[in-house]
């Protein structure tokens, strides 16, 4: 970790006030680590803009397994993209419902078009791709 900077910022007080409230019920006790994580945050989705930066994320899918080929869809899809893929945590929430996450990690782009090919696949319900950092640069 590099040395501690000391910034002043200049703020509207109706501004600092939401703030405030928002962070609080956030969770947080100081400002320093809101600010800090709010720039992370920043940073984190500005760096996903590059095809080639490497992203890591979670994707969450629901399915119906007795909608036809579906599951083997899926599987083709993800065989194709085995480099890009972690690990995949597959449960059976009822007699219909399959919620499946894939922990990705590998080049913005195509993580990015590994969850587009599975989110868009016929009879997938719901789906959400959610992206961050390896953490390396933070
Ligand atoms: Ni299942």
């Amino acid at each position: 970790m590099s040395s501690l900077a000391r910034i002043g910022v200049a703020i509207d007080e109706d501004l600092l006030e939401k703030f405030d409230a928002l962070i609080g019920r956030r969770g947080y006790t100081n400002r320093s680590e809101a600010f800090r994580d709010l720039i992370r945050d920043e940073l984190v989705q500005e760096s996903w803009k590059e095809p080639d930066a490497i992203v890591a994320g979670s994707l969450t899918l629901v399915y119906d397994h007795h909608v036809r080929m579906l599951s083997d869809k899926l599987l083709d899809i993800q065989h194709d993209h085995h480099e890009t893929i972690l690990s995949t945590m597959h449960v059976h929430m009822d007699h219909d419902n399959c919620l499946e996450v894939l922990a990705l990690k590998g080049p913005a782009g195509r993580v990015q078009q590994l969850a587009n090919s599975l989110l868009a696949t016929k009879g997938v319900k719901h789906g959400k791709l959610t992206l961050t950092s390896p953490g390396k640069d933070l």
